[in-house]
C-alpha cells in the first residue's frame, strides 16, 4: 500500500493535476509501451499492440477549493472545486500548493451549509491570492483490513490501474490506461482522452458509495464484500456486454463481486460511452465510506478484487 499512501498524498485539485499527473507517469512509464499527455492534461500510458482497443480509465483530480476573494485581514472567501459535502466543511483544514495550512470558519450567525459565510483562516501565512486553488488534508493511515485518507477518491482507481499495468505481459490487445483530469467538475478530461483512441471497449475505475453504516440511504453495495461491477449511475447505462463479461470474468476466477446501482454522481464512463461513434463502457467500483470528506475509507480487499478483475478483463480480449 506504500503506492495508494504515496498517491493519496498528492494534492491535486481539479484542473491543478501535475503532481499526482508525476507520481503516476513515473510508475507507469516502468510498464508500458508508450506513454504520454494530451492537450487538457490527461496521461494515457498504451501497453500491447493489435487486436481489440480497450481504455482502462481513472481520474486523477480530487475535490478542493478555489479562493475567490482576499479580505483586508487576509481571510479567504473560496467556492468549492467538485462537489462539496457543505454541511462538514467548518473546522477542516486545508493546504495550497506552497504547503500554506488554512482552517475553515464561518461568520457567527449562519447556516452550517452556507459557503458564502465560510472562510479560510491562514493566520495570514504566506501570500494567497484569488485564484489560488487548496486541497482538504487528511492523512493516509491503514488500521486492520481498511485504509482512510482524503483522497481514496480517486488514487484508489489510479492504483488498481497501475497493479493491473504492472501485471500484463505480451498482450496481443491495445490497453490504453486514461488517467483523467477535471472528472470532479463534470468528466472533463475523459471527454477528449477518449477521442482520439477510438476504442472498442471501456472500463471506468472509481469509488462508489455503500449502504452499510448506520441510518443511511438504502443501497445494495457494501465495504468488503468485493469489486462492485457498476450497472448504472447517473452518467452512464453500462453496456450490458461489458457488465456480464464483468460478472463472468469475476464468477470464473472466484473474484468477490457485487453489483452497484448509483443514484446519485456519475463517473468517467459517463463521458467515455458518447465519445466518437460510442463506446461499450462498464465500470468497476471501490466501495467507499465517506466520499468527499477527509476520512474516505475503503477495504483493501476490495480494492485487490477490482485489480485482479480489471486484469482478468483485459486479458480477456488478448
Ligand atoms: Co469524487
Ligand atoms: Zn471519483
Amino acid at each position: 500500500m506504500e503506492l495508494l499512501k504515496h498517491l493519496t498524498e498528492c494534492n491535486s485539485p481539479s484542473g491543478r493535476e501535475d503532481s499526482v499527473r508525476a507520481v503516476i507517469a513515473a510508475q507507469a512509464q516502468k510498464y508500458c509501451d508508450e506513454i504520454y499527455t494530451d492537450t487538457l492534461g490527461n496521461l494515457i500510458a498504451r501497453k500491447g499492440s493489435g487486436g481489440k482497443k480497450i481504455v482502462l480509465c481513472a481520474h486523477m483530480d480530487e475535490i478542493g477549493v478555489v479562493v475567490t476573494y482576499r479580505d483586508d485581514k487576509g481571510f479567504l472567501r473560496f467556492a468549492p472545486v467538485g462537489g462539496l459535502d457543505k454541511k462538514n466543511l467548518v473546522n477542516r483544514r486545508v493546504i495550497f500548493p506552497d504547503g500554506v495550512q488554512g482552517v475553515i470558519g464561518i461568520e457567527h450567525d449562519a447556516e452550517k451549509n452556507e459557503i458564502s459565510k465560510m472562510y479560510i483562516d491562514t493566520g495570514c501565512a504566506g501570500n494567497v491570492q484569488p485564484g489560488d486553488m487548496a486541497c482538504f488534508t487528511g492523512e493516509f493511515c491503514e488500521s486492520g483490513s481498511i485504509v482512510i485518507s482524503k483522497a481514496l477518491d480517486n488514487r484508489a482507481g489510479c492504483y488498481v490501474l497501475l497493479e493491473a499495468m504492472k501485471r500484463l505481459e505480451n498482450l496481443s490487445c491495445e490497453a490504453y490506461f486514461v488517467f483523467t483530469v477535471q472528472e470532479e467538475v463534470g468528466l472533463r478530461g475523459a471527454k477528449t482522452a477518449c477521442f482520439g483512441i477510438d476504442a472498442d471497449y471501456a472500463v471506468a475505475v472509481d469509488v462508489t458509495d455503500t449502504g452499510d453504516t448506520p441510518d443511511c440511504a438504502p443501497m445494495s453495495v457494501s465495504m468488503g464484500s468485493g469489486a462492485a461491477v457498476k450497472v448504472m449511475d447517473r452518467s452512464v447505462i453500462c453496456h450490458s456486454e461489458v457488465r456480464n463479461r464483468l460478472i463472468s470474468l469475476a464468477a470464473e476466477n472466484n473474484i468477490p463481486y457485487q453489483l452497484e446501482i448509483m443514484t446519485e454522481g456519475g463517473t468517467d464512463a459517463g463521458a467515455i460511452h458518447t465519445t466518437g461513434t460510442g463506446v461499450k463502457t462498464g465500470g468497476i467500483s471501490i466501495p467507499t465510506r465517506y466520499i468527499h470528506s477527509n476520512s474516505e475509507m475503503a477495504d483493501k480487499n476490495d480494492i485487490k478484487a477490482a485489480a485482479d478483475l480489471l486484469e482478468k478483463f483485459i486479458v480477456s480480449f488478448s
